[in-house]
């Protein structure tokens, strides 16, 4: 695997041509390289021919119109893909959906994709939560222009897991994520396979959005400078692209495969009769065992597996999935003058009268972040008897401590500080090869992180440990290989954080974790295998776009 780095980077450097000016972020070595690899002969677009793929897939970036609402179609940004090579599993369409089909690869497999740019504006398409070099993990370095091709070839080193394939352009992430462009990736490995989990129509991958449709049912991205602040919230709650879903499900064991497609909405997940949630997976695959939750916390990029099982349930009764009252996730003045404004403060402000395209829905939820509104319903169609039974073992994997780590006196900090129009992490927005002393990291080294707010930084109170006007929550995520939650201590919790706190899953592996107010979290990451950038950022993809991104140099 390791061999294969540079034949990737000189593949992609020859395949995107000289001159752009995309590559105006690449250090000046690579830019000689490239300019010495302009020489060689391969065409754009090229596949290197030494790469023996397993699967293929062309994946399409292009604009198209759909029904999701009554009434007129609308449109968005899509993802949209072809099996050139591979089993025939590999890719499924979700019906009737916006969002890109549903990716499965097993461990091992080596993959080539060509992200084929047919939108009017510059793009690139990232693997959020695969190990993969940094060449091809579609950071926003290697945006291509409109009409070009990207080609990535990678090994599938991952675990089983749900991954998501998103773009990320530098500035545009959350406009053309919001637009429709996400999907979701599933990896099967061994291990999870001899536990004969639900599969096929009993195994159901849930995108949860949220998302605000102008009265002729269009999409408009463009927060105001207050909701780039708190992020960006939309009224409508599309699950799988669609609204009011409803399952018809059997009454027997499924597994939920659910992730937040969000672009800042964070929510509160439980069962509207109370039924406990019972997880077996985070971000990165399966934990070693299920564990049960009264309501499970997910925010912007988290995934979770769920276990759901309907058994003994009448045929036509129901279960709806809801997202409970919290708070402390906003600012405390946002999150106040939300309450004044009743059900439907954030967009109120700003985004006056957007919402009255639903007005022939009659809606009394409130679908406010930390209101009290339905998700999804499950409605029981059949009555079965027999049910596979939950495993009480799960997988095994190794939990890392400080003994593993090179720093465990010098733990790298991924420090918040939040001011007006000013969220960063380590005291700097992003900037294109900006690496401080501390973002270099050794290769294959293990490190301590800690997530906390920074207490100066010239912020003007704001950064008191969860205590200042603008403190709210975080979903921090990094690229590159999982994590684990070494520790989350809340050291100066906000009001509200009761309402959250028993709803964190922080015993697998992550790639993004929710940071709430006062929180400090420890987490512990391997560097492994590839050199190169790696990205770390506030998954609030408006936090994201307005520079709350930062980058390791593995070297
Ligand atoms: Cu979900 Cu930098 O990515
Ligand atoms: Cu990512
Ligand atoms: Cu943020």
């Amino acid at each position: 695997m390791k061999s294969n780095v540079n034949l990737n980077r000189r593949r992609f450097l020859s395949q995107t041509g000289f001159g752009l000016l995309a590559f105006a972020g690449l250090p000046a070595a690579l830019q000689a390289m490239q300019t010495a690899d302009s020489m060689q002969t391969l065409p754009a677009g090229k596949a290197s021919a030494n790469f023996l793929a397993d699967v293929e897939i062309e994946l399409y970036a292009q604009a198209s119109k759909l029904s999701i609402l009554p009434g007129p179609a609308t449109w968005v940004m899509r993802y949209s893909a072809k099996l050139i090579k591979g089993p025939s599993n590999t890719l499924t369409e979700i019906p009737g959906s916006y969002l890109g089909p549903v990716m499965r690869f097993q461990t091992g497999q080596k993959i080539r994709i060509s992200l084929i740019n047919l939108l009017d504006e510059a793009t690139i398409v990232h693997w959020h939560g695969l190990h993969v070099p940094a060449e091809m993990d579609g950071s926003p370095h290697y945006a291509i222009a409109k009409g070009e091709r990207f080609v990535y070839e990678f090994e599938m080193l991952n675990r089983a897991s749900m991954n998501i394939y998103h773009p990320h352009p530098h500035h545009q992430t959350a406009r053309q994520f919001y637009m429709g462009m996400a999907g979701a990736m599933i990896v099967n490995d061994a291990e999870e396979g001899r536990l004969e989990l639900p599969s096929g129509e009993y195994e159901i991958p849930l995108v949860i959005q949220d998302k605000q449709f102008d009265s002729d049912n269009q999409l408009h991205y463009g927060p105001h400078m207050h909701e780039r602040m708190t992020g960006y919230f939309g009224e409508q709650i599309l699950v799988n692209g669609r609204p009011n879903q409803t399952l018809n499900l059997a009454s027997r064991a499924y597994r939920f495969r659910l992730m937040n497609g969000s672009t800042a909405r964070i929510y509160k997940l439980a069962w509207d009769d109370n039924t406990p949630i019972t997880v077996i997976g985070t971000d990165g695959g399966l934990l070693e065992t299920p564990v049960q939750k009264p309501y499970v916390m997910l925010a912007p990029a988290e995934r979770l597996d769920l276990w759901v099982d309907f058994s003994g349930r009448k045929k036509g009764s129901q279960l709806i999935l809801r997202s409970r009252p919290f708070s402390g996730a906003l600012p405390a003045m946002a999150e106040r003058m939300s309450n004044m404004m009743g059900g439907r403060g954030q967009h109120g402000m700003g985004m006056g009268g957007m919402h009255h395209g639903m007005s022939n829905d009659v809606k009394t939820e409130d679908t406010r972040m930390g209101g009290d509104y339905p998700i999804l319903t499950v409605s029981i169609n059949r009555e079965v008897s027999d049910s596979p039974t939950l495993p009480s073992h799960l997988s095994q994997f190794k939990r890392y401590g400080l003994n593993d780590v090179a720093n465990p006196k010098q733990p790298l900090p991924l420090a918040i500080s939040e001011g007006p129009m000013s969220m960063l992490l380590n005291g700097r927005g992003f900037a294109d090869h900006d690496v401080q002393d501390f973002e270099r990291i050794a290769l294959n080294s293990i490190q301590l992180l800690e997530i906390y707010r920074s207490q100066s930084g010239g912020h003007g109170g704001m950064g008191m440990g969860g205590m200042g006007m603008m403190s709210m929550a975080h979903p921090i995520h990094l690229h590159g290989q999982y994590f684990q939650i070494l520790s989350r201590t809340a050291e100066n919790p906000a009001a509200g954080y009761d309402t959250v706190k028993e709803g964190f899953v922080d015993n697998g592996f992550k790639d993004t974790v929710l940071v709430m107010p006062g929180e400090r979290i420890k987490i512990i990451k391997p560097f492994q295998d590839f050199k190169g950038l790696f990205m770390y950022h506030c998954h609030n993809l408006e936090h994201e776009d307005m520079g709350m991104m930062r980058e390791f140099s593995v070297e």
